[in-house]
């Protein structure tokens, strides 16, 4: 919700004090209804008239990026009260996650109200790089991992060439540790493709999304991205879709 004045001077169609004016005119309408009172908010998609013609406004976009902590859900509710990554930001207008992290995975998230680049974001044809660090059980072979960069089989279907390397072995722990680049994003990927080789992923985490990565967040911090961000992030998708 956000108040009416600045829905309309956003739209370009008068000023803000000129909206006022016109309210105190009784010139604007909600939904058909006059609005009176001067703090009164409306939503985006409601239907604002002001002398009968309608307010053609968009909302502002907004683009987030978190580091996001283990233990909290990415999607925008949870029927089980729990709490959303969504919750962590500090923005009155409904953002949603770019793509999902499980519950237990920690790292790069983005979080926008643009539609628009999150279906190009999300979509596999353009190929968006994800990369992660998994702490795996167990210490898999030179061919293990070169099956993983292969393609797998998870769900019944063959995952794209991925770029894997063993970055650290911990014997005396029996676990190892290592990067793995992919550009889908099916439902708890990471975790299946190690299972297909018979491993079981015990941490993981999102170091970076396309050239983006929380370097400079704590778990749980966020920012705003910088408009130069956004351009890159579109011109991304862009060139793979004109
Ligand atoms: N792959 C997974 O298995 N889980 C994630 O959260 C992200 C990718």
């Amino acid at each position: 919700m956000e108040r009416i004045q600045k829905i309309v001077s956003q739209s370009g169609y008068c000023s803000r004090r000129k909206v006022e004016q016109l309210i105190k005119e009784g010139r604007v309408k909600v939904n058909g209804v006059a609005v009176t009172q001067m703090g009164t908010k409306a939503n985006y998609s409601d239907n604002i008239t002001i002398d009968g013609n309608s307010i053609n406004v968009k909302e502002e976009k907004v683009y987030y990026i978190i580091n996001k902590p283990r233990g909290i859900i990415t999607s925008t509710s949870d029927d089980k009260n729990r709490k959303t990554v969504i919750d962590l930001i500090d923005e009155e207008k409904r953002i949603y996650p770019v793509g999902r992290l499980d519950y237990d995975t920690t790292g790069v998230l983005l979080l926008t109200n643009d539609g628009e680049l999150t279906n190009l974001l999300i979509h596999p044809k353009n190929n968006i790089e994800k990369l992660y660090i998994a702490k795996i059980k167990g210490i898999p072979t030179k061919e293990e991992l070169q099956k993983l960069s292969r393609g797998v089989v998870i769900d019944g279907h063959k995952t794209s060439k991925a770029k894997v390397k063993l970055l650290k072995i911990n014997k005396p722990g029996n676990t190892s540790l290592v990067q793995l680049i992919i550009h889908e994003g099916k439902n708890h990927q990471v975790k299946k493709m190690f299972e297909s080789i018979g491993y079981d992923v015990i941490k993981l985490r999102r170091d970076r999304f396309a050239f983006l990565d929380v370097d400079t967040l704590k778990p749980g911090e966020y920012r705003k991205l910088s408009i130069k961000e956004v351009k890159c992030l579109y011109s991304l998708v862009k060139k793979t879709t004109d």
